[in-house]
């Protein structure tokens, strides 16, 4: 795909839809401006070569009523003019005057955040006219929005779409997390190890199914771990469990064979609200005893999935082995962390929670790759196209 570097941009405006859906705490403060961050490169390459630049995002999960101030993209703003050194104007709308006033007021360098696109209600439904009234302000498009690309809301296909016979590009970080998903999935160095943890099996079917076909290991770990537990017939106690899985589960387990790894042990406890005082113990897989609930893969889980990821050269990582949040239960995700740092694989780390585990466990610095999308990291485990990527332009 052409890339924003490879478009003039001097004198004239960018349309960029960036991923600005930060964290916000109870003062609307950022707790992580990662996705900000990683926007600069894209942002810079504009505005150095003197563009004007007009960003777009979503924040949260508004339902198209109107303004709320707990979802005002302002903060995002703020942080995005400190980065820069330099003022972001911010318009108190989208496509309506204060927006078109302060996009007619740039200039060459310059730089606006529009009011949260998912504010009117055009965005989610890819509502053609209001897709019109964003095209209608620029003379180039740019996706960088990777966490949104397995999204087909009105900024990320029908602004593209209305913009057809203009530049339509994407820029670094989109490129660049594309490339590494797709360089892993495609021609992967092996052994190639997918380790999936988190909650459910539901959100992860689609993946394991298709990572079965690509991997020579998969490593379940997380809640998912107990359905797949049930389904082998054994006890799991008070464990979180969707049972309208364990059909599925058992398909999944017939169809992994050798290549599908199940925890051997599980630590766990029997208070999940206060985790570090209850009693807890580690018992083998499937012998959960009532009253307690698995938090973590044991110690010898650990050890056999550790031996299988320091012989892998693609790692791809989705979801925390355990209840990382809360020690003792953040020694399976911290074994799995160590393990991908100790090994000299080629590692991805999928957005959410486990890269939220690799930061705040430390490892950040250690693999070569945390993606800055959760949905879109695993839509594209799971092998799906993005359409507001297919219909951006070529290089
Ligand atoms: C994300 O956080 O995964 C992206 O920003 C997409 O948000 P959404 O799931 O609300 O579309």
């Amino acid at each position: 795909k052409k890339t924003i570097d490879q478009v003039d941009v001097a004198g004239k405006k960018v349309l960029m839809r960036v991923d600005f859906n930060v964290p916000l705490d109870e003062n609307q403060n950022i707790s992580d401006d990662r996705r900000v961050r990683m926007a600069l490169p894209s942002i810079k390459s504009v505005v150095d070569r003197g563009g004007q630049l007009i960003l777009m995002s979503h924040l949260g999960r508004p339902e198209g009523k109107g303004f709320e101030a707990k979802y005002s993209l302002a903060p995002a703003a703020k942080a995005l003019g400190e980065m820069l050194g330099k003022p972001v104007a911010m318009a108190s709308d989208t496509v309506g005057d204060d927006a078109a006033a302060k996009v007619g007021a740039l200039t060459d360098g310059g730089v606006v955040v529009l009011e949260n696109l998912r504010f009117n209600s055009g965005e989610k439904k890819g509502c053609a006219e209001f897709a019109g009234k964003l095209a209608a302000m620029a003379d180039i498009y740019c996706n960088d929005a990777f966490g949104t690309c397995h999204r087909s809301d009105a900024s990320m296909v029908a602004v593209p779409e209305a913009m057809a016979g203009k530049p339509r590009v994407v820029g670094h970080l989109v490129a660049r997390e594309i490339q590494y998903l797709t360089d892993a999935i495609s021609n992967p160095g092996r052994p190639f190890v997918a380790i999936l943890g988190g909650a459910k099996v539901s959100d992860k079917i689609n993946v394991i199914n298709n990572l079965l076909g690509i991997c020579d290991a998969v490593l379940i770990g997380g809640a998912m771990a107990y359905t797949f537990s049930l389904a082998q017939g054994g006890k799991v106690g008070d464990s979180l469990v969707e049972k309208d899985k364990v059909e599925l589960a058992k398909e999944l387990i017939a169809k992994g064979g050798d290549k599908l790894h199940l925890p051997v042990d599980t630590h766990c406890g029997d208070d999940f609200g206060n985790i570090a005082g209850c009693n807890k113990k580690v018992v083998a897989a499937g012998e959960i005893p009532d009253g307690m609930e698995g938090l973590d893969i044991g110690p010898e889980t650990a050890k056999l999935y550790a031996e299988i990821i320091k012989k892998a050269k693609t790692i791809v990582w989705n979801g925390p082995m355990g209840v990382f949040e809360k020690p003792p239960m953040d020694a399976g995700t911290k074994a799995v962390a160590q393990a991908i740092a100790d090994g000299d694989s080629i590692s991805i780390i999928g957005g959410g929670d486990s890269a939220a585990a690799v930061d705040q466990l430390g490892f950040v610095d250690q693999v070569s790759h945390v993606s800055t999308g959760g949905g879109a990291s695993l839509a594209m485990l799971e092998g799906q196209r993005f359409a507001a990527v297919d219909l951006l332009d070529e290089a």
